[in-house]
């Protein structure tokens, strides 16, 4: 106990959480993003899609039970991961002499700013998504949560929404794409050899997730998804 406070409270032990749960989180968007695609397929794949993720685990466990484990996991990975990045943000600010000469720090610098500035941008996102799809705030007519594909629909024939969520999951492609590159040098799998393969790694997957998650604001204001 006393070994894990000690790796919790040095640098190296927030940079492991940092790598464990933004895996985590990296780990559920990519679902997110696959299971979205199934809006392409009608409203009754979709909204099949939305009860699967409610029953998913039953009969062993209640309705909703493993998305409740989920949930859980989930939100105390966002949570550690803010906590971790603030932290990790003072410690930088405090250690900081008076600005950056050398080039190679400065892409550091641009690296861990666009990791900051997105990660705010995605926390407020995931507010406003919430509010949206889980509580059906603004969503006029909320069709209730057996009716996923309706409120999508609704959702993004608006265009400010459209706009936003393109935004926010480009933010999120930018955010991926360093936050997996830093992954992979806090777990020591980067050398100056093999970085451009990893970093070419964490890039496709930052365009991937942008481009899986924005099809379908586009495809709805588009009229190829009504
Ligand atoms: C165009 C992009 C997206 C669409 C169309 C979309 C769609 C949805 C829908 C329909 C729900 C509600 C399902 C239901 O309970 O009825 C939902 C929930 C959720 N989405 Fe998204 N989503 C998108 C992007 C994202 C992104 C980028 C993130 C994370 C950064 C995200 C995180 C979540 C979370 C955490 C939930 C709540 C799950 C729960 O506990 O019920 N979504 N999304």
């Amino acid at each position: 106990m006393a070994a894990a406070l000690t790796l919790y409270r040095s640098t190296i032990g927030k940079k492991a959480i940092m790598a464990i749960t933004g895996f985590i989180g990296y780990g559920f968007v990519i679902l997110h993003m696959v299971g979205n695609l199934h809006i392409f397929e009608g409203p009754a794949e979709f909204n099949h899609y939305a009860e699967f993720l409610r029953t998913i685990g039953t009969p062993v466990l209640p309705e909703r039970g493993l998305l409740w484990i989920l949930r859980v996991v989930l939100l105390a990975s966002v949570i550690l991961h803010v906590t971790a990045a603030v932290q990790l943000t003072r410690l930088d600010w405090a250690s900081r002499p008076q600005g950056y000469r050398q080039t190679k720090r400065k892409q550091a610098t641009f690296a861990s700013m666009t990791l900051r500035w997105g990660g705010i941008a995605i926390f407020f996102f995931l507010i406003y998504h919430l509010a949206h799809f889980t509580f059906g705030v603004g969503i006029p007519n909320f069709a209730g949560h057996e009716s996923a594909y309706q409120n999508v629909v609704t959702g993004f024939s608006n265009p400010i929404n459209v706009a936003l969520y393109i935004v926010a999951v480009g933010a999120l492609g930018m955010h991926l794409y360093h936050g997996v590159w830093s992954m992979f040098q806090t777990l020591g799998l980067n050398g100056a050899r093999t970085d451009g393969f990893w970093r070419g790694l964490a890039a496709l997957s930052g365009i991937l997730l942008f481009l899986g998650f924005s099809t379908v604001p586009i495809a709805v204001i588009t009229g190829v998804v009504r």
